[in-house]
């Protein structure tokens, strides 16, 4: 019997497939409709302390590699929100994971508390955008105090719902990033974050996203989220969740392989339909059965013995 099940920070999931954050929004019907396609959890968009409409379109563009974005972190606000999150808690059968960012420590702590009351298994601190107050562009994880300082204040405020710190990497070292998450108190950490990039119409000639910066996902960005994973999992003992560009069961088995205990898919949504978390699962299922695994747990990390 291939036992599909993982337990990431005391929460278990059936399988180990979460939907990232900010693909399918934040209603309790596209998230039902996520669960019915065979997700182990789900992520919401990122909320933040207020309203946000986010930047002027073109903001999405599937290019051959993947997908660039600069959305904007578009959201209704934690107030705006609340509501679509108590309801979708209440329908799911599967972990509800609440990710949320702000521009400031105080706002992050403000959030985190209106958060909490709602219970979500979870809370994703979105630490990889561009949304400091002090100078509107620095992400909190591109600083190991400033990543201290936001986790160690939200910590106190989050109760025993578990803490998870996702993380970017555009950053000289992540292990030290991931690090100082640990040291804070974070349960856990998610990684990557899409990538900076620009996409250059050379008709137009001119970037080709309004907001010019994008982050990109989807294939091209897989090898630089498993490195991440890899060298996060040899510097903390917390649990990771590996997310980039995972669009088949043995891109998802990567991940686990560099050490992820679940992984994220977002853009592969995109390539492969909504059922591509019943997809990788099976795929996921399938590997172990030719490979002799009866467990996630014993494949885990096993790309650091050979
Ligand atoms: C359109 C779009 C919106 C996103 N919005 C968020 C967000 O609100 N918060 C967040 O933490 N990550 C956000 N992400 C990043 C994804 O959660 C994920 O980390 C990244 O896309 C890499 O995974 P993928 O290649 O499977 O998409 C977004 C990605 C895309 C493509």
């Amino acid at each position: 019997m291939i036992d599909l099940s993982v337990n990431l920070a005391g929460i278990q999931l059936k399988n180990p497939t979460i939907l990232a954050s900010g693909i399918m929004g934040v209603s309790a019907s596209s998230l039902k409709f996520v669960e019915e396609n065979g997700a182990g959890a789900v992520t919401i968009k990122s909320i933040g302390h207020n309203e946000r409409f986010g930047h002027h379109n073109p903001t999405v563009y599937a290019w051959e590699k993947g997908i660039h974005n600069a959305v904007g972190l578009s959201n209704p606000g934690i107030d705006g929100s609340k509501d679509k999150i108590q309801k979708s808690i209440k329908i799911l059968k599967i972990p509800f994971i609440g990710s949320m960012f702000a521009d400031t420590i105080s706002n992050f702590v403000m959030v985190a508390e209106k958060m909490a009351v709602l219970k979500p298994a979870i809370i994703e601190l979105n630490l990889s955008c561009p949304n400091t107050a002090d100078d509107l562009g620095r992400m909190y994880a591109s600083d190991v105090k400033m990543t201290y300082d936001v986790i160690s204040s939200v910590k106190k405020v989050v109760g025993n719902i578990p803490l998870f710190a996702k993380l970017t990497a555009d950053v000289t070292d992540i292990t030290e990033i991931g690090k100082s998450a640990e040291s804070a108190g974070a349960d856990g950490l998610t990684a990557i974050n899409t990538v900076s990039g620009i996409n250059i119409d050379t008709k137009l000639k001119r970037p080709i996203l309004t907001n010019k910066v994008g982050g990109l996902s989807g294939p091209a960005i897989r090898p630089i989220g498993v490195r991440a994973v890899y060298n996060l999992y040899k510097a903390v003992k917390i649990p990771i969740i590996g997310t980039g560009g995972i669009n088949t069961g043995e891109d998802a088995i990567e991940f686990i392989m560099a050490g992820a205990t679940a992984v994220g898919i977002g853009s592969g949504i995109y390539y492969r339909g909504i059922d591509i978390f019943k997809k990788v699962t099976t795929e996921i299922e399938e590997f172990m059965k030719k490979e002799g695994y009866n467990s996630i747990e014993e494949m885990r990390g096993v790309a650091h013995k050979n």
